[in-house]
């Protein structure tokens, strides 16, 4: 099965030079569990950053050789612990884009956040490579739409890095089949396109950097723990209902159904890390010292902040933009000790990814 993404037609490779910017994104609904073949176990939602992402760009040329031939370069330098995931992901997406064999690249790669701030960069980077690979592919064959375009590039960042599926569109994005939403599907994310409160039109994700250290336990490995998972049904069973609270509390303006929706979420993925064989905590003391914080300031303030977490020990807070200024007088007040060399990113809900 080819799902309509293999590229078939005749194509002549020249050289050029092709160049993208790729946001990070943040779940609210957690992806955590995944069959073969990149398949999420559920679906997931998520938001795309502003300030956070990965700029990249290929130069190439035409190959002699019959296999995808590149040099990569971090931030200008040789990175040979990021290759074996390139290697794979070509690997992979060498059947949909057959036309990376007839080049040689240049990848040039530039985060816009420190690689060692605890913040997962597989989300852009592999979006903005995917994006950067799409444009070769549009050079080719210039008849394809955006929705294609940005459909496929969905298709083969997932191939990368599951999340990273989620990185090309604006705003909310949904990745995985689920019954509450026409078109959703395991390959590739949708942009969320149906109705949206006001209220959650402008939210902002301060980040927290408790830790910047490489994370001990990578999600990949983290995924596979989930099959055979004791708690796998009643996580399935969770996520699920989650999902339909999020929407709904998007669609209406329910702040508090999507406060503690977002927060179940963040604590029931580290809940699935703590419970597996072999088990494993990434939350730091640090982690649980700001929890309580918000949770505090949220009691004696009424402020609609909350909290989530991705596979690691940093504290994204999630609020209105109208709040802006309260949240960060609390965060510099009782937040900042907690942060390694007091640390953090102001950003917001995103536009999107932009054609350099
Ligand atoms: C906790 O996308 O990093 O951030 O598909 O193995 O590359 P791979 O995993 P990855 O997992 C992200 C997990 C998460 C939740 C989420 O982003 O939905």
């Amino acid at each position: 099965m080819d799902n309509g993404f293999v590229f078939k037609d005749f194509f002549k490779i020249k050289s050029g030079k092709v160049q993208w910017r790729s946001p990070s994104n943040i779940a609210l609904i957690k992806y955590w569990g995944k069959k073969t073949g990149q398949i999420p176990t559920n679906p997931s939602l998520s938001f795309s950053l502003t300030k956070c992402f990965t700029t990249t760009t290929i130069t190439f040329k035409k190959n002699k050789s019959s296999f995808p031939k590149y040099h990569f370069l971090f931030h200008g330098q040789k990175t040979p612990s990021f290759e074996s995931k390139i290697d794979n992901f070509f690997n992979k997406i060498l059947k949909y884009c057959p036309y990376i064999s007839d080049i040689e690249m240049q990848i040039e790669s530039y985060n816009s956040f420190p690689h060692s701030s605890g913040i997962a960069s597989s989300a852009s980077s592999f979006s903005a490579l995917s994006l950067c690979i799409m444009e070769i592919e549009r050079i080719l064959n210039p008849q394809i739409d955006d929705t294609y375009f940005f459909k496929k590039a969905s298709f083969i960042s997932r191939l990368g890095s599951g999340s990273a599926c989620r990185s090309v569109f604006e705003k909310f994005s949904i990745w995985g089949e689920s019954s509450i939403i026409s078109g959703s599907n395991d390959l590739y994310a949708l942009p969320y396109n149906k109705k949206i409160h006001n209220s959650f039109n402008n939210l902002c994700d301060t980040i927290l950097i408790v830790d910047k250290s490489k994370k001990e336990f990578s999600s990949t490995k983290g995924h596979k723990l989930m099959s055979g998972h004791f708690y796998v049904d009643g996580r399935m069973a969770q996520v699920e209902s989650n999902f339909s609270k999020l929407i709904e509390s998007l669609q209406s303006g329910n702040y508090d159904m999507f406060i503690k929706t977002v927060e179940q979420e963040a604590l029931a993925l580290h809940a699935m890390m703590m419970t597996s064989d072999p088990y494993f905590i990434l939350m730091k003391s640090s982690t649980l010292e700001i929890i309580k914080a918000l949770w505090q300031f949220r009691r004696t303030s009424g402020s609609k902040l909350c909290f989530t977490l991705d596979a690691g020990a940093n504290v994204h807070i999630i609020y209105p933009r109208k709040e802006f200024n309260n949240v960060q007088n609390f965060i510099s007040e009782k937040l900042l000790s907690y942060c390694q060399n007091g640390e953090f990113i102001n950003d917001t809900i995103g536009t999107g990814p932009l054609k350099l």
